[in-house]
Order: C-alpha cells, then sequence, then structure tokens
C-alpha cells in the first residue's frame, strides 16, 4: 500500500468517524444495526441492583412505567412473535426487525446479540426492557437525525445523567447534555421501515410544531420535575427528574387531551328541519400530534347522538368534507388488515373489520398501507401512508353533522352530545390475535352535550 491509499484506508474512515462524533474515550463506538451483539449483559447492572437500595423511589416508578414492559407487555409479544418474527424469517425485505424491534423494546438483549431473546415467560435479562443502564449509558447518537435506535451506549463506571460533581460511591457521575434533549428521546421515538417510510415519528412531530419552538421538550410533560432526592443517601433537589414516562398506558393523560364543544346553528327547530351541530375540537395538551407513536394501532373517533323528548336515540354521522383519502377517516364497514396473512401462513386472508367503531363516525387517524396498497398495523411491512388527519399540538379541527329531523320526532328539547374516544389498539384486530382486553378498553377523551327545542 502507497502512502495515500492507506491514508485513504485508515485516516479518512477514522476522520468520518470523529465527524460523525462516534469517537469517544473508550474507542470506536457503534449505533443503530451496527451495535447488535457488540456488548454483553454482563457489562450492564440489573434494574434491581440500581433501585433496591439507592434509587428505590425512581425504580418504583419506573417499574410502573412501559419502559420496564416494553419486551413483557402482552400485546409486544403478540406482536412479536406472532407477525414479525414469522414474517421476518421469510421475507427478506423485512428480515432486518427480527433484531431489530428489540433495539428499541429490549436493547440490551440487542446489544448483547440475544435474538430472537427467550420469550418472556423464560424469565431471562431481555425482560429488563428499557432498564436503567439502557438510557444512562447512552453518550449520543450517530448522525443528524434521531432514529431507529440510533444511540451510543457506553457501560461502565460513568453513568450520565443531569448532575456533576455529585459522585456516588457505585459510580462517577457525568453530566450529559444529551440525556435532556428530545433527540434522546427520539432515537427510540422515531421509526423508519425497511421501505424508507417514517412509521413513528413523535420526536419530528414536536420539533415541526410549536412546542420545540417555545423550548419545551419531551421531559417537560413525561418526567417532571419535582422536589426530593434522586438516591437514598444523597442531596436534596428542587428538580427531580419523575421517571413517570405516562402516555397511551395512563388514561389520566390521555383524558382532556383535547377539548371539544358542540354547538347548533339554531335552537329551535320543527319536524323536517335540517339542523346542522358544529363540533369543535383543540388540542390543548400534546406536544405532537394525536395521536403519536403507534399511529398504525390507535384510533380516535368522534360519536355523536341526539336524543329526544321520548328518550329516542338517534347516530349522528359526520358530515364528509371531500378531501382526498377521506375514507379512511370515516368509520365503514370493511376489511382491512389482509397482510397479517403473510406471517399467519395463509395467503388468502380476507382481513379483519378496519374500524370496529360504529359507521359514520370521524377518525383522527393516518392510514398506513402495505406493498400491496391495503391498511396494515404492521408498522415495518408499510410502504406508505395515506391523508394525515390527526390533530397536530394546539390544532382546531371543526367537524359538523346535520340532523333531518325525522317527522315523527317529538315536540320538546333534543339533546345532542359528542364524545371523542380514544383505544390503543383496533377492537377486531386485537380480538383476532387473542390480545387481552385492556388493550382496548376506550378511553373517554373528552365530551361535551348541547340542547335545541323541538317544536310542532
Ligand atoms: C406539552 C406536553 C407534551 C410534550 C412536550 C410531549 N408530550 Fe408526549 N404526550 C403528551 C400527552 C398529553 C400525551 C397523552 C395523549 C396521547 O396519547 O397522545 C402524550 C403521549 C405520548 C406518547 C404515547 C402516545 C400514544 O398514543 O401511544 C408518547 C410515546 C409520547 N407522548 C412521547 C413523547 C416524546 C418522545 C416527546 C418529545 C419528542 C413528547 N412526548 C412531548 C404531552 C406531551
Ligand atoms: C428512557 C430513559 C430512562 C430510563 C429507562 C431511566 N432513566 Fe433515569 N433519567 C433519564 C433522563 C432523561 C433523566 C434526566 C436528564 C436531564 O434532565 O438532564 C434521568 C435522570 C435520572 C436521575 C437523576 C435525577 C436527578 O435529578 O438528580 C437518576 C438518579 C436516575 N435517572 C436514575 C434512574 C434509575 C435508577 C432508573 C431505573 C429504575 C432510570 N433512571 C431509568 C432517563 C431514563
Ligand atoms: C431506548 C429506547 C427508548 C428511549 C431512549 C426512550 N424511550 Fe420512551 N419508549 C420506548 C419504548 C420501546 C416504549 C414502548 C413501550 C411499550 O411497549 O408500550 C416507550 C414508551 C414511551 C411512552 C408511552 C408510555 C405509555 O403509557 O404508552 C412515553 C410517554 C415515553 N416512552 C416517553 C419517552 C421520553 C420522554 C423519552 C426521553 C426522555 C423516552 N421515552 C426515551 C423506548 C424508549
Ligand atoms: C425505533 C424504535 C422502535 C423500533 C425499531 C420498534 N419499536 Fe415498537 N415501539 C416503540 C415505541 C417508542 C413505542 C411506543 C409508542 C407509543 O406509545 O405510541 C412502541 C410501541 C410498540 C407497540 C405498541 C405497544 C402498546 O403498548 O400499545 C408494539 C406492539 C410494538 N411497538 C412492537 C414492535 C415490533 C414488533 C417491532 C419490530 C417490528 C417494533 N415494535 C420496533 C419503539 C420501537
Amino acid at each position: 500500500m502507497n502512502r495515500l491509499s492507506r491514508w485513504l484506508a485508515v485516516g479518512l474512515p477514522l476522520i468520518l468517524a470523529i465527524s460523525l462524533g462516534l469517537i469517544t474515550s473508550s474507542g470506536l463506538q457503534k449505533a443503530g444495526d451496527e451495535a447488535l451483539g457488540s456488548r454483553k449483559y454482563s457489562d450492564y447492572q440489573t434494574p434491581a441492583f440500581c433501585g433496591i437500595q439507592c434509587h428505590n423511589d425512581i425504580y418504583q416508578q419506573w417499574k410502573q412505567a412501559m419502559m420496564s414492559q416494553a419486551y413483557t407487555h402482552h400485546w409486544d409479544e403478540i406482536e412479536y412473535f406472532k407477525l414479525a418474527v414469522p414474517q421476518a424469517e421469510k421475507d427478506p425485505v423485512v428480515a432486518g426487525v427480527k433484531a431489530g424491534c428489540n433495539g428499541c423494546h429490549t436493547p440490551l438483549a440487542f446489544l448483547a446479540g440475544d435474538i430472537p431473546p427467550a420469550v418472556p415467560a423464560k424469565g431471562t435479562r431481555a425482560n429488563e426492557s428499557v432498564s436503567c443502564e439502557v438510557c444512562h449509558t447512552i453518550t449520543g447518537m450517530a448522525g443528524d437525525t434521531p432514529f431507529n435506535f440510533n444511540w451510543v451506549s457506553e457501560p461502565g463506571k460513568n453513568k450520565y445523567g443531569p448532575r456533576q460533581n455529585a459522585n456516588s460511591p457505585e459510580h462517577n457521575l457525568v453530566k450529559s447534555d444529551f440525556l435532556a434533549k428530545a433527540d434522546f428521546c427520539g432515537t427510540c421515538h422515531n421509526e423508519k421501515s425497511p421501505y424508507g417510510v417514517w412509521v413513528k415519528s413523535t420526536h419530528l412531530e414536536w420539533k415541526a410544531g410549536p412546542y420545540a419552538e417555545e423550548g419545551v421538550k419531551c421531559h417537560d410533560c413525561h418526567m417532571t420535575y419535582a422536589p426530593g432526592k434522586s438516591a437514598s443517601m444523597g442531596a436534596s433537589y428542587p428538580d427531580v427528574r419523575q421517571h413517570l414516562f405516562h402516555g397511551a398506558h395512563d388514561p389520566g393523560k390521555v383524558r382532556g387531551t383535547i377539548e371539544l364543544r358542540v354547538h347548533p346553528d339554531i335552537n329551535e327547530a320543527s319536524p323536517g328541519d335540517k339542523v346542522k351541530f358544529t363540533v369543535v375540537l383543540f388540542n390543548q395538551k400534546t406536544g405532537h400530534k394525536f395521536p403519536t407513536g403507534s399511529v398504525e394501532d390507535r384510533i380516535v373517533w368522534l360519536h355523536v347522538e341526539a336524543v329526544d323528548a321520548r328518550g329516542n336515540v338517534y347516530h349522528l354521522p359526520i358530515d364528509k368534507k371531500g378531501f382526498e383519502g377521506e375514507e379512511y377517516t370515516i368509520a365503514a364497514d370493511t376489511l382491512a388488515y389482509q397482510d397479517m396473512g403473510i406471517a399467519l401462513n395463509d395467503p388468502n386472508f380476507k382481513g379483519v373489520q378496519r374500524d370496529g367503531v360504529p359507521v359514520g363516525d370521524r377518525i383522527f387517524r393516518m392510514p398506513y398501507f402495505d406493498p400491496q396498497g391495503r391498511m396494515t398495523i404492521q408498522q415495518w411491512n408499510t410502504k406508505s401512508q395515506g391523508v394525515d388527519y390527526r390533530l397536530g399540538p394546539k390544532e382546531t379541527k371543526i367537524e359538523t353533522c346535520t340532523f333531518a329531523l325525522p317527522d315523527t320526532i317529538p315536540a320538546g328539547p333534543l339533546t345532542v352530545k359528542a364524545t371523542l374516544y380514544y383505544q390503543r389498539l383496533v377492537k377486531p384486530v386485537a380480538d383476532f390475535l387473542g390480545v387481552p382486553a385492556d388493550e382496548t378498553e376506550p378511553i373517554e377523551v373528552n365530551r361535551h352535550q348541547t340542547t335545541i327545542n323541538v317544536v310542532d
């Protein structure tokens, strides 16, 4: 090798690695897919080790958050083992997800190359899910955009966190600017499918929205500050980050996300008249869109009903607006999710009901499509997406229902009730796959009602 080619072979990659931020104190660091199998479980402490003696309060919070269940939670287990792994073993385009799902859901198993990890019932270290050591060994990320677990983990004596000069007998504290940034969360909260589609974009939605501009980050809503101690023998601080990570699995977090008011265009009407009811929905709580994250699974829908003076109930379908792709945002009696047949070895699988909510209700969603253009809940099998009809941060959307009062409607008060519901998983899919019922318990986000007077 002459000097120039040696320089090109060694020097150029080195400079590239330095400029990408991949060279750190302990050598060349790997991120994303590259990090598969680059570490051992024994490089990391268990959450019980961190929690039991020193960080008990934080440990108890984390135990109740989804972070401690990201691998063991029943729906995750079903989707990974029943759908993702079988498809990955057949379809070369998505083969990488057999390892890749674990890069976010159980990063230590991914780093240890323990693929696929044993099922949760076996009680291996994969069950630690997103553990203390996963986050507190992260030193940065590769590239400029956080996504697909492109964090860099450097296990050892140094623990990265918000404070310096408070060394514990167990470890050295190193102040990390990275952990304090939304980019840190984005390494797992943005995901690109093997087809190059953004199938999870919570961080990108936040970045494009009003909260990023105001300097309000993920931590401010999901890891709120409280006074107290962060370690049992440590000092007290006014601002200890709570490890609640409350989101979709906390009805209290979801409730009230959207403010909702309904008003009529006229206060008195007669049988045969048309009355228009307007529902105004305002996203007052989320820093990203609603719903966000696992958008392929979630369903948010607006249901409007009228009750007359004799107690008869009328379901009012939402007026169509006529935008492109709207059919995916109006609940229908139609089949979808045929691509579950790939993993289930049933190429003629007809699919299951698309929505499982009353026909004619408005759905706030963005549909995901498989390579054949059919709606899918398999984000790794997503090649394109449809209209994005979700509620952005601080966005107001207006929906209307036009009710032609039946000739038989009795005189007296007519009450119109509008209710917005959120469900974590489309019910027909959950029923088909045997996902426990708590995953499909509808959460009432908000409701409001108004009354008009029917006169003869
Ligand atoms: C202004 C407050 C606020 C900010 C900032 C914020 N969130 Fe949220 N987030 C919420 C609320 C409220 C919910 C509950 C409603 C919902 O599910 O969207 C939520 C829900 C979530 C969910 C569950 C979504 C679902 O439907 O499964 C995730 C994941 C999440 N947030 C992550 C993040 C991340 C990552 C960031 C930063 C990039 C962030 N959030 C910034 C308020 C916020
Ligand atoms: C999903 C990532 C994540 C997980 C999991 C996690 N943490 Fe944290 N932790 C953070 C972030 C982010 C901060 C705050 C960083 C900042 O504000 O600069 C933090 C802060 C802390 C602090 C410092 C609190 C203070 O104010 O002094 C301690 C101690 C801590 N975590 C311990 C733990 C323990 C113990 C566990 C496991 C039971 C755990 N963490 C799990 C991300 C995580
Ligand atoms: C190492 C990957 C990783 C990092 C880093 C990470 N998360 Fe998560 N987070 C996850 C996974 C995986 C889940 C899904 C758990 C499950 O299976 O439901 C999740 C779930 C959540 C939820 C939803 C909980 C619910 O009730 O549904 C919130 C909120 C959240 N994370 C916030 C954050 C915030 C804020 C940060 C940054 C401070 C962060 N996450 C950093 C992997 C991560
Ligand atoms: C880039 C990180 C990342 C990758 C890769 C990833 N996930 Fe997730 N996953 C998350 C996060 C973050 C959430 C939580 C989002 C939310 O709360 O809406 C989540 C949520 C889920 C949920 C819904 C959990 C619930 O409680 O409702 C399932 C199921 C799931 N993932 C399965 C998988 C499977 C299977 C794969 C591989 C094909 C995979 N994930 C790959 C980060 C990831």
